[in-house]
């Protein structure tokens, strides 16, 4: 079977297993050559969402930089069936694990629900099969718009709005290749609740709290989680809107967990990403203008940065600078992204960017190239006119 690309708006339908193995193996070759003189760096690692994007990334540097660590993926994929042929997530794991295999590192997948307590069982159960009986190192990074409500099984469900007014933005269609004008109307006070129930800090907590429990975090573990600020360009769809407000809850789940933790000397971090493309980032409206103007900027000053050049930076670099923190104590990878120079630039493109000339004045190609390679598409190293035989791809197994 020949596979080709299936974009409907902002979503891809379809995946591609070389690709998706192409885009492991480039990520893996970019942790490879990291260096640390760090003498603490995690050797037993679960990550929570470590299918695709920062969650991913965070897998490969850790696993294949010098930290060399054993991992536990945790990541709500599909594999191929009579359907379709699955996500790219799915293959991404398949991919992780047989590289880490010939590295002789221990790499399990637990596939399922991580909100859900039958995959808390399966995780601490793999903690104390495969990695001796605790971790070193917490990743946090899921990102989805629905969690079910334990107690009931309702989903909670987060909506992507502004808070207060109504906000007109422009959105990607990668399907069209349009720019299209969208307003959003402000959330109303249940939006607001549910988008901070899916992604504020509750469910951290709430591992970390298991985890706790069971006795599986080794003394003086460290756990993670991902944020985002941005600009004052993006506030009112996302610092300032339900997002930001879920984020905000997220950084005070910090002090939660640091108490949690202190009986074990374990540290909670925030670390506040850059904006990039991923499976999540592109569905926020208003968001797009704004990553098409930071690539064409951040790539002139050869600044760019992809999900794995930030997590080698984080790991191997800022995490080891105590005193490299902010006011709030929070880890700042988007450091680059908000320097002074690189704003302005990025404000002067916005100013003139329109629908009709956004391929031309923003980084349309290159948002579109990563958006595609998350999918395992547009990888110049694969031959996409090779036949993929399915009944193979049926026999790996994450
Ligand atoms: P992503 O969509 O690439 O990855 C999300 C991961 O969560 C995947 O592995 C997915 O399988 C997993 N997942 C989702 N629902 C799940 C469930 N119910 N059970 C188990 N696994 C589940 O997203 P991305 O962008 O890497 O986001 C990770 C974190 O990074 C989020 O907290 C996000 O807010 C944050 N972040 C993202 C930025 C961006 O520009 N993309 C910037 C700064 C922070
Ligand atoms: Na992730």
């Amino acid at each position: 079977m020949i596979i080709q690309p299936q974009i409907q708006g902002v979503v891809a339908r379809s995946c591609h297993p070389f690709g998706c193995q192409a885009a492991v193996s480039e990520q893996i070759a970019k942790s490879q050559t990291q260096q640390s003189s760090s003498d603490a760096l995690p050797k037993r690692v679960l990550i929570l969402g470590a299918s695709s994007g920062f969650g991913l990334a965070s897998r490969i540097a850790l696993a294949f930089g010098p930290a060399k660590a054993d991992t536990i993926g945790v990541s709500f994929e599909r594999g191929v069936s009579d359907k379709g042929i699955g996500s790219a997530g799915w293959y991404n794991n398949i991919f992780f694990h047989q590289a880490a295999e010939q590295d002789e590192l221990v790499s399990t997948n637990i596939v399922g629900d991580a909100f859900s307590s039958e995959i808390r069982e399966q995780v601490a159960k793999a903690i104390e099969q495969d990695l001796g009986g605790q971790v070193d190192l917490v990743v946090y990074s899921l990102a989805t718009g629905i969690r079910p409500n334990p107690e009931t099984g309702e989903f909670w469900r987060s909506a992507i709005r502004p808070v207060g007014e109504s906000v007109e933005g422009y959105s990607v269609n990668f399907e069209k290749n349009s720019l299209d004008k969208v307003s959003l109307p402000p959330a109303t006070e249940q939006e607001i609740d549910e988008t901070i129930k899916v992604m504020g800090g509750e469910d951290w907590l709430s591992w970390m709290q298991f985890l706790t429990e069971r006795n599986l975090l080794a003394k003086g573990c460290e756990t993670v989680a991902y944020s985002y600020i941005g600009p004052e360009h993006t506030h009112a769809i996302y610092h300032k809107g339900t997002l930001g407000l879920a984020k905000t809850h997220l950084h005070h789940t910090r002090d939660d967990i640091n108490t949690l933790l202190e009986s074990i000397k374990g540290n909670a971090n925030i670390a506040v990403c850059k904006a990039l493309v991923t499976k999540a980032s592109v569905f926020i409206p208003g968001l797009t203008p704004y990553l098409l103007a930071l690539y064409r900027v951040m790539k002139d000053k050869g600044l760019h940065e992809g999900c794995i050049e930030q997590m080698n930076r984080l790991f191997y670099g800022k995490w080891h600078d105590a005193a490299d923190r902010d006011a709030e104590g929070l880890i700042r990878i988007d450091d680059w992204e908000l320097r002074a120079d690189i704003q302005l630039e990025v404000n002067a493109l916005l100013a003139e960017m329109t629908s009709e000339n956004f391929d031309n004045i923003g980084d349309y190609q290159g948002v579109l190239g990563e958006f595609l390679q998350l999918n395992g598409f547009a990888f110049p190293s694969v031959d996409y006119n090779q036949d993929v035989d399915i009944e193979a791809l049926k026999a790996l197994h994450p």
